[in-house]
């Protein structure tokens, strides 16, 4: 593991000498709401194709850029519906990202080639202390995918991010810890390039959250070959134990499900979550506690029904890949 500091106690200093290395073309690792980002400089296309090596992530998939609030994002968009200013309004900041039509300063190296690009204003106080810091002193933003690496399991935690990626990381990037993060998966994120939103990968802000706030229904995801995002890749969030899905009974394997479900005979609990939040909340540190205690199976009965369950499930699926 390399020596890349790792930062536990982050204080108004931490946050500014991390937005310094942002500024020198390094990469800085902070905290969100949903999951923990890899950050770089939004404008630096050498800092970004750092990203993409730490990552081990093709070029060619393109990248959220985290922004302080909704008045900057008109610097990074154009063409922007009523409709996505709506939601901007409501969710952010918050778990919502949104696909917008870009500006001249979003780059084909953030984008990966396609003429539109991802926007977020997180509300984790680190994460919006770092971009306020950034902006102030750089006129860019912070790209950042998730802090793991490609296609495996998000990172929720600081020491998630230095297990993930800390040997690729050097002396001079920052992995700023935040503690457990609140939400536990990845942004919702919503196309707004249409004449109706459509949200390609579900999340935290349901689709019943985005309708009851435009009053409109909107239409389930059409997957439209050009436009890229996580599931377009069928093994994704996997972590190395074989996941399975529903109460199947695989004797020695380990077990997690809502707390009112009974563990499989000879199987090993590894959570009990009460809500759905919760589930949502500690799904990715049971995959790797999992993988720490050494299973090869993991059965994961998805809470059931709508919205936060939804997003659930769509990460089960990628991880299960029909098992
Ligand atoms: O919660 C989150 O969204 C976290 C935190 C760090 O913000 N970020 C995150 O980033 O999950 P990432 O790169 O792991 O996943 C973002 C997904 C990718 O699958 C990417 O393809 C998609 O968003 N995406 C980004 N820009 C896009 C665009 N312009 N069009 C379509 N999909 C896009
Ligand atoms: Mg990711």
């Amino acid at each position: 593991m390399s020596n890349s500091p790792f930062i536990s106690n982050c204080t108004a200093d931490a946050i500014r000498d991390a937005a310094l290395a942002l500024k020198a073309g390094h990469l800085v690792a902070f905290p969100t709401e949903t999951v923990y980002g890899l950050g770089a400089d939004a404008r630096n296309p050498e800092a970004i194709k750092r990203i993409y090596e730490v990552k081990g992530r093709p070029t060619d998939h393109p990248l959220i850029v985290h922004i302080s609030s909704l008045n900057h994002l008109d610097k990074w968009a154009i063409d922007i519906p009523e409709y996505a200013i709506k939601l901007a309004r409501k969710f952010w900041p918050g778990p919502m990202t949104l696909i917008l039509k870009r500006s001249e300063i979003a780059g084909d190296f953030i984008t990966g080639g396609q003429d539109t690009v991802g926007l977020r204003v997180p509300s984790d106080p680190i994460a919006q202390a770092l971009i306020t810091e950034f902006e102030k002193i750089s006129n860019s933003a912070i790209a950042a995918p998730s802090a793991n690496r490609f296609g495996q399991v998000s990172s929720t935690s600081g020491s998630d991010v230095l297990e993930e990626l800390g040997q690729y990381l050097n002396d001079d990037d920052r992995i700023l810890d935040g503690g457990n993060s609140f939400i536990g998966i990845e942004s919702t994120i919503i196309d707004c390039t249409r004449l109706r939103p459509m949200v390609l990968r579900h999340g935290f802000v349901t689709k019943e959250n985005i309708e009851s706030e435009l009053e409109i229904c909107i239409p389930d995801l059409v997957r439209a070959p050009e436009v890229k995002f996580s599931g377009s890749f069928e093994k994704h969030y996997a972590p190395k134990c074989k996941i399975y899905l529903g109460k199947q009974e695989i004797h020695g394997a380990a077990f997690f499900a809502m707390g009112d479900i009974e563990t499989p005979n000879r199987m090993e609990r590894l959570g009990a979550p009460v809500t759905v939040q919760e589930f949502a909340r500690t799904l990715y540190s049971t995959f790797r506690l999992a993988d720490q205690k050494g299973f090869t199976s993991l059965v994961v009965d998805s809470p059931k029904g709508d919205g936060i369950a939804i997003a659930i499930s769509e990460r089960l699926m990628k991880a299960a890949q029909g098992r």
